[in-house]
């Protein structure tokens, strides 16, 4: 089976490798990527994402999206993980192509429109563009075929507060609409995503088998290695936005729940995401009045790890 895919991204090394997944796997058919700051700004997002499409020798459409988050001030973006330029600061080639002229939520809009109840939103960065997207057209959530979220983290904790994880963190007003919009909805969170381990054997393999594209993965692979060493002790990296793409395609390497998801929009908590399980009784029935998703709890990591680089090997 093929999917048809939207990758909205914020590349950054991690989606870097996801974003090669999704230009090289037989079973993923790429229509479009849509950019959001995040891991940057918004422009080199776009820059990366048409970047690491002629390195693939693909020519697939990229729209550009949201600058900031909906209500707070944007955070800076994170140098010392991802590098400046995204891509650990190493030198890039040129890049030829120009954006889609369209915005990143009227991309998404006409492309589940005029293939509904196909196509999936893959979203790995901040999730603006899908609120965007949902105020321009939310009858999109009855034709999008699923939305597969990488962010949030149900028991793990999170990775850029005690509570929150990164995406959901980087705009928690537009992750409330987008998780609570009642389409069909998997979380691919750090419960999974921190099970995963691309060691420098895997990148070595990834390296050799992608040419041009193989070099720029494994050399800002190399920056984004120190930050792992640093914030979790380990040598190798968690590959979290591939890990969106490894539950569409091998579901089974994963556990889920179903159940109600919400997010802190400020205080302390501020992107923390909160779950409820389906049928479990609160004190108040406040958490369990969002539609229902499902979210990922657990996962076999080193197959995960291993498939990500059989697919690019
Ligand atoms: C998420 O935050 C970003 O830095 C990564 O690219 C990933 O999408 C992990 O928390
Ligand atoms: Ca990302």
């Amino acid at each position: 089976m093929t999917h048809p895919i939207i990758f909205d991204t914020d590349p950054g090394v991690d989606d870097a490798q996801a974003i090669a997944i999704a230009l090289r796997h037989p079973e993923i058919e790429l229509l479009g990527m849509t950019t959001t700051y995040g891991n940057v700004d918004v422009a080199t997002a776009t820059h990366n994402a048409l970047l690491l499409a002629e390195l693939a020798g693909r020519d697939i459409p990229v729209a550009q999206g949201a600058a900031a988050p909906l209500v707070k001030p944007r955070h800076p973006a994170p140098a010392h993980i991802h590098g400046a330029n995204g891509l650990g600061n190493i030198a890039l080639p040129e890049v030829m192509g120009k954006a889609d002229p369209r915005s990143a939520a009227q991309f998404i809009v006409d492309t589940v429109n005029a293939r509904p109840g196909e196509v999936t939103l893959v979203a790995v960065g901040p999730v603006g563009n899908l609120a965007a997207a949902l105020q321009l057209d939310p009858s999109i959530t009855e034709r999008v075929k699923r939305v597969v979220i990488m962010g949030g983290s149900i028991r793990e904790g999170g990775n850029v507060t005690p509570v929150a994880e990164a995406n959901m963190f980087n705009d928690p007003d537009a992750a409330a609409r987008a998780l609570t919009a009642g389409w069909p909805l998997i979380l691919v969170g750090l419960d999974v995503t921190h099970r995963c381990v691309l060691t420098p054997e895997h990148m070595a393999r990834i390296e050799a088998g992608q040419g041009e594209l193989g070099r720029v993965l494994a050399d800002s692979y190399a920056f984004y290695r120190d930050f792992y060493r640093e914030a979790l002790g380990i040598d190798g990296c968690c590959p979290h936005d591939s890990c969106a793409l490894a539950w569409l395609l091998r579901p089974e390497l994963f556990t889920t729940a179903r159940g109600h998801l919400g997010v802190a929009t400020s205080g302390e908590a501020e992107g923390q995401t909160l779950f409820a399980p389906e049928g479990r009784a609160f004190i108040e029935p406040r958490w369990s009045q969002s539609p229902l998703v499902d979210v990922c709890l657990g996962v076999d990591g080193a197959a995960v790890s291993d498939w990500i680089a059989d697919v690019l090997a």
